[in-house]
């Protein structure tokens, strides 16, 4: 049963009228329909939150701090905690040094990140690629940071020798990272270790690095080699999207931070009984349970074996555009395919996020061999690239 359908089978609902209620129909169907049509967007589809639907009777809310006590408490805090602690594990946070709550996606785990660093280096400069998400100039020029954006190489991964001359010109300032652990368009992966290697080279001693791992923040630990970006490698804060890779019908994410930086900023609001560490007061209680969910269900292993049909479907899907004459290309070990951009009607049909000339796949789990050969056969009919 989807989820509509359990929805109306709820008791003491006020019936609609049957015209609104067709508008909902009409919505429904055609939501479903666009969504067996999605490659080019990084969203996995194959959620189950059935066992947590009821849960959408009650006023939930997570307001505050998630480990710190509450009186509001019609809340899932208890699952949200649990959730955090499974990422910091698996993004190598060590022992009770770490701190996180469950976001409304990616970008506010970004600007939770960055608003941490400009408490710390209140003059600090921030530093980033060309390839980062668009977001992140909004939420700089939100909190009043001195920016300064890097070359990007064309994985997408940012150009160290720019970065490197350009620190060397700012040495007085407390440099801010804003690494990129999977780019939007080519999921490029800037290393953290690499850049930490520059800081020594320079004797730069006092630095802030927050990782964007939006995308890969459940990836990136499966893969061989793994890539430098978590808090072993040197990331004070970090942030992942929850309705990407995880999955989830609702945009959620996760942001984890070293603890020592947010009881810097922590201030106690009485009002609520709690802490104001958290962007947002009220904060989304059901997210948490539909990441509790997922993670349940996949466990460690769940997510390796998720990582490596993406991979392996990705591959896949690389060499058939290539047989068909398409240019097109992945990093290693990415699940994105960048591709020459196919005509309009295609990039509509297929919800292909397009940019200069180049489109991409993102091959999620719920993506299968059959479905690539349906696109493949489309741009067949169409006549390839443009
Ligand atoms: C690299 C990167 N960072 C941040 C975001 C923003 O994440 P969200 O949509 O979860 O806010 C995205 C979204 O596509 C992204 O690709």
């Amino acid at each position: 049963m989807r989820l509509g359908d359990l929805l109306s089978t709820f008791e003491g609902s006020a019936p609609l009228a049957a015209q609104d209620q067709e508008r909902l129909d009409r919505l429904y169907a055609h939501l479903c329909q666009q969504t067996e049509m999605f490659l080019g967007y990084p969203v996995a589809k194959d959620f189950d939150c059935r066992s947590v639907a009821r849960f959408l009777e009650l006023p939930l809310n997570n307001i505050g701090d998630p480990f710190a006590p509450s009186t509001y408490q019609v809340d899932t805090r208890e699952f949200e905690r649990e959730v955090v602690e499974f990422a910091a594990r698996l993004l190598r946070a060590e022992g009770d040094t770490w701190w996180g709550y469950v976001t409304n996606g990616g970008s506010e785990g970004n600007l939770y990140g960055l608003y941490l660093a400009r408490e710390l280096y209140p003059q600090g400069i921030v530093y980033f690629s060309q390839a980062t998400h668009y977001s992140v100039s909004k939420n700089m020029h939100l909190l009043g940071m001195r920016h300064i954006m890097i070359r990007a190489q064309k994985s997408g991964e940012i150009d160290y020798e720019d970065l490197r001359a350009t620190l060397r010109i700012h040495r007085d300032v407390t440099p801010i990272i804003f690494a990129n652990i999977g780019t939007t368009m080519t999921e490029g992966k800037d290393d953290i270790a690499k850049i930490r290697q520059i800081f020594a080279e320079l004797a730069i001693s006092q630095s802030y690095i927050h990782s964007d791992a939006a995308l890969c923040g459940f990836i990136a630990p499966f893969l061989a080699p793994r890539p430098a970006f978590d808090f072993a490698d040197g990331a004070d804060s970090i942030s992942i999207s929850g309705h990407k890779f995880i999955g989830s019908p609702i945009p959620c994410g996760i942001v984890l931070a070293l603890k020592h930086h947010v009881d810097r900023i922590a201030r106690s609001i009485t009002y609520i009984g709690n802490l104001d560490t958290t962007i947002t007061g009220s904060r989304n209680g059901l997210t948490p349970l539909i990441l509790w969910l997922a993670i349940k269900r996949y466990g460690e292993g769940g997510f390796r074996a998720r990582v490596a049909h993406s991979l392996e479907v990705a591959e896949y899907a690389c060499c058939r555009l290539r047989e068909i004459g398409i240019e097109a290309w992945r990093n290693p070990n990415a699940i994105t395919v960048v591709f020459a951009s196919p005509g309009p009607a295609l990039c509509q049909k297929w919800q292909l996020a397009s940019a200069k000339g180049q489109s991409h796949l993102v091959v999620m789990p719920n993506i299968s061999r059959e479905q690539i050969e349906s696109f493949i056969a489309d741009l067949v009919k169409d006549g390839g690239a443009l």
